[in-house]
């Protein structure tokens, strides 16, 4: 953040400083924070009144952390600017330190799916050009935007603001905190279309981040989905699109037996190669989307190209693919599970069986909080390994055990239930049964650790820890 003393920031935000008589020339110097346990050196504590837990009552605790002061609606222990919505005197400090960085470049982005990864890869490309700040995670709504924005100082260049929406209007309110002067839609889906009603709705919300620019900026639009395409006339700015029949598309686009996708780049007449580290094909239209935005941004097409292939995405655990020197591929997934994305990530472990023919082996462990129907629901993941013809199905824990159970009764399953109690036994397991070539998925909720288990099979400590995801107040969904 740029230095603020208390009496300034009083001043944006119409708001009082509470504290010792010293307190109104305190400076604020380091970012803002509302969760005490990811604190900001010398920053500005923002006091929420959750559910749960009252910030105002926090406000020790991030001195203790870190904080210089506190943003809240009522005094606290600490020097404190009070205001009657903290919400909106967050935002309004983050468009005054947005303003003030006139070399920034702002790059904002929305969609129903692919947001977070599209971000991730523009982050990766910028990173070459020097000093950026990006969404952290999922920190994508009134509060996460402003977070993000309030990051960002003098020597930073590119800003990179991932935008989610519940409904009419919430996109163009992050645009006020955050101007872009690229925003892209990645697409328009069905995700959370019962707060929406329709998928025309949608689209009217995602749109606003195009009609927040000015003449001067740029709107990248997915010339694949009609309904992002439609969207062009709502903006006075350039429009660059992407996608078959755009102004950058991908040629050539292939696969390798894991399912990580290649492609020729081809943009005003010039074409550049990738190779994403990532599994899936929907990689290739959100990193369409983060070269199309880089190249608005004036990148150039083997800066972009490159900085796609290189992209090691900081939202970590998720399907994250590593090989050992032996060719075992370790896919690490343990960020996370319910049943859907079990069943998705065995799906991708059945697609590379099929493409590959190497032995396939899923490490599975609990759900939690699954309530009642946890038991059936271990048993229908069983049986959804089984029919993807997992080679091995390895669980960990009592719970997971019901996996193996009802994945033994599947009739016509040719494979192997392994139950083990715990990580030991489990990696002990694949130590002495595990061969070159294997492909290895690790999953289950975050709070088994399943990653200690991918991170011995490697022999190879998962040093970064994850962006933290699921923040209380940061994120937004879709
Ligand atoms: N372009 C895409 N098209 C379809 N599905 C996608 C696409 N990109 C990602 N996904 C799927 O959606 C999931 C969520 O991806 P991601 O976190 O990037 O989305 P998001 O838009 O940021 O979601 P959120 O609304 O939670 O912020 C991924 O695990 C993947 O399965
Ligand atoms: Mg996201």
């Amino acid at each position: 953040m740029i230095a603020m003393t208390l009496a300034e920031i009083a001043e944006v935000v119409g708001g009082t400083v509470h504290g010792d008589p010293a307190s109104e020339s305190t400076v604020v110097t380091g970012g803002a924070f509302v969760d005490t346990r990811t604190p900001e050196a010398d920053g500005l504590f923002v006091a929420i009144a959750g559910e749960r837990v009252d910030g105002h009552d926090l406000a020790e605790q991030a001195i203790a952390a870190g904080a210089v002061a506190v943003l809240g609606s009522r005094p606290t222990t600490a020097p404190t600017v009070v205001v009657d919505d903290v919400v909106a005197a967050l935002g309004a400090l983050a468009r005054h330190v947005h303003d003030s960085l006139t070399d920034l470049a702002t790059y904002a982005l929305t969609g129903s799916q692919g947001k977070t990864g599209t971000k991730d890869y523009l982050a990766a490309i910028l990173e070459g050009d020097g000093p950026i700040v990006a969404t952290r995670g999922n920190f994508n709504n009134e509060i996460g935007v402003p977070l993000t924005v309030l990051r960002a100082g003098a020597d930073t260049k590119h800003l990179v603001v991932e935008m989610g929406a519940r409904g009419i209007g919430h996109i163009a309110q992050l645009c006020r905190i955050a101007p872009p002067d690229v925003a892209a839609v990645v697409n328009v889906g069905t995700a959370h279309i019962g707060e929406f009603g329709s998928r025309e709705a949608i689209a009217v919300a995602k749109g606003e981040i195009v009609e927040a620019l000015t003449a001067e900026g740029t709107a990248v639009l997915n010339a694949d989905d009609a309904l992002v395409a439609a969207m062009a006339p709502r903006t006075t700015a350039s429009v660059v699109t992407f996608g078959a029949g755009g102004d950058l598309r991908a040629t050539e686009v292939s696969t390798d037996e894991l399912g990580r996708p290649s492609f020729d780049l081809q943009w005003r007449g010039s074409g550049a190669t990738v190779h994403l580290g990532q599994l899936g094909l929907h990689q290739v239209e959100n990193a369409l989307a983060a070269a199309a935005m880089a190249l608005s941004g004036g990148l150039d097409l083997d800066a972009v190209a490159d900085g796609l292939t290189d992209a090691r995405p900081p939202s970590r655990w998720r399907m994250e693919v590593h090989e050992r020197a032996d060719g075992t591929v370790v896919v690490n997934d343990a960020y996370n599970a319910n049943p859907e994305s079990m069943a998705a990530a065995l799906a991708v472990l059945d697609g590379i069986r099929e493409r590959s023919g190497r032995r396939t082996i899923a490490v599975l462990g609990e759900m939690f909080e699954l309530g009642e129907g946890a038991v059936e629901a271990h048993r229908a993941v069983g049986r959804t390994a089984a029919r993807a013809g997992v080679d091995v199905l390895l669980t960990i824990g009592d719970m997971a055990s019901r996996m193996a159970e009802a994945a033994r009764a599947e009739a016509g399953w040719s494979g192997e239930a392994i139950v083990t109690a715990g990580h030991a036994e489990a990696v002990a397991w694949l130590r002495q049964n595990g061969s070159a070539g294997d492909v290895v998925l690790v999953k289950a909720s975050r709070g088994a650790a399943l990653e200690r288990v991918a991170e011995a099979v490697l022999d190879e400590p998962m040093t970064d820890e994850p962006s933290d995801d699921t923040p209380a107040e940061g994120s937004r969904t879709p």
